[in-house]
């Protein structure tokens, strides 16, 4: 095998909850991240050096990326010489709260270990993934799941039946970083209802589902930008059974169990803005 192709699908946080600041500065989450048929796809051929290339020109091609780092990591963990070319097709939007960077890392790992024949097992993949950041983990894996700690600590959830999606990008990108730095559980006046959340998902009950859906960074991030409230209740008004913002945003999903609706607010959207997604639940192919 000289090269391989692997999906990287987007991640949307379907609730989201911070139960404090930790000592080391980073925020206790409970959270379920849930993949999506958003993908980025990642090509890697075999070489002697790391190298990056990509479709957009808004990621960088070097060290600074999470994909590079993942390479670098690898060949650290196993002691070895092997490099890659990694060539990535873009299309997650970048700094949106879709962890588009973290899951192109993990695509890295998934891949090199496969082209090369490493053989790690998912517990090795998992380590090294923790080291390039608290979501990395999560996207390494195919299922759905309840994400504690740093979002590390993950929970696999049963899978259910597909859900549909429309995601809006405002055109600006939050720091995942100024955020957590900005939030205080203050300002949090409801945390979200995870056990009603998980009861919901575990009788596929949609509506309750959809009841239960929400986001505490919302706190931080829609007094600031106001455009992601405007969204929200666009959304509602779609038809949309709930609409919240995903991660550290500023995305918002809106969760469809109709499709003309679903359809009649993506064309809304699509006037005003450029980076808008008619999506669904991903299922791993490979
Ligand atoms: O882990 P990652 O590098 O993706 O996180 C980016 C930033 O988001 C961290 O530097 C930290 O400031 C913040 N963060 C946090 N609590 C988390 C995850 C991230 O405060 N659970």
């Amino acid at each position: 095998m000289k090269n391989i192709i692997i999906e990287a699908p987007a991640k949307i946080n379907l609730t989201l909850d911070v139960k404090g600041r930790r000592a080391d500065d980073y925020h206790e989450l409970v959270t379920v991240m849930h993949q999506v048929s958003l993908l980025d796809r990642i090509r890697l051929e075999k070489a002697n050096e790391i190298t990056i290339s990509s479709t957009s020109t808004s990621i960088p091609t070097d060290e600074n990326n999470l994909a590079f780092q993942a390479a670098y990591l690898l060949q650290q963990h196993l002691g070895k010489k092997e490099g890659v070319k990694i060539f990535i097709e873009k299309h997650i939007p970048v700094g949106a709260g879709l962890a588009g960077g973290s899951a192109d890392a993990a695509a890295v790992l998934l891949g090199m270990n496969k082209l090369y024949g490493y053989d790690l097992d998912y517990e090795s993949l998992w380590e090294i993934a923790f080291k390039l950041g608290s979501d990395v983990p999560f996207c390494l894996g195919n299922v759905s799941a309840i994400a504690k700690g740093r979002g590390e600590q993950l929970t696999p959830l049963p899978a259910i039946k597909e859900l549909s999606f429309l995601l809006v990008k405002p055109d600006f990108q939050i720091s995942t970083r100024e955020v957590f730095a900005e939030f205080s559980l203050d300002k949090v006046k409801t945390s979200p209802d995870i056990d009603a959340f998980l009861k919901a998902w575990h009788e596929y009950d949609i509506i309750k589902l959809a009841n239960n859906m929400a986001n505490v960074l919302e706190t931080v991030c829609i007094p600031k930008y106001p455009e992601i409230m405007k969204i929200k209740d666009e959304m509602k008004w779609h038809g949309a059974l709930a609409a919240i913002m995903s991660g550290s945003g500023p995305t918002v999903l809106g969760l469809f169990q109709d499709q003309k609706m679903l359809q009649s607010a993506y064309e809304g959207f699509t006037k005003d803005y450029k980076e808008v997604f008619k999506i669904s639940s991903y299922v791993r192919s490979e």
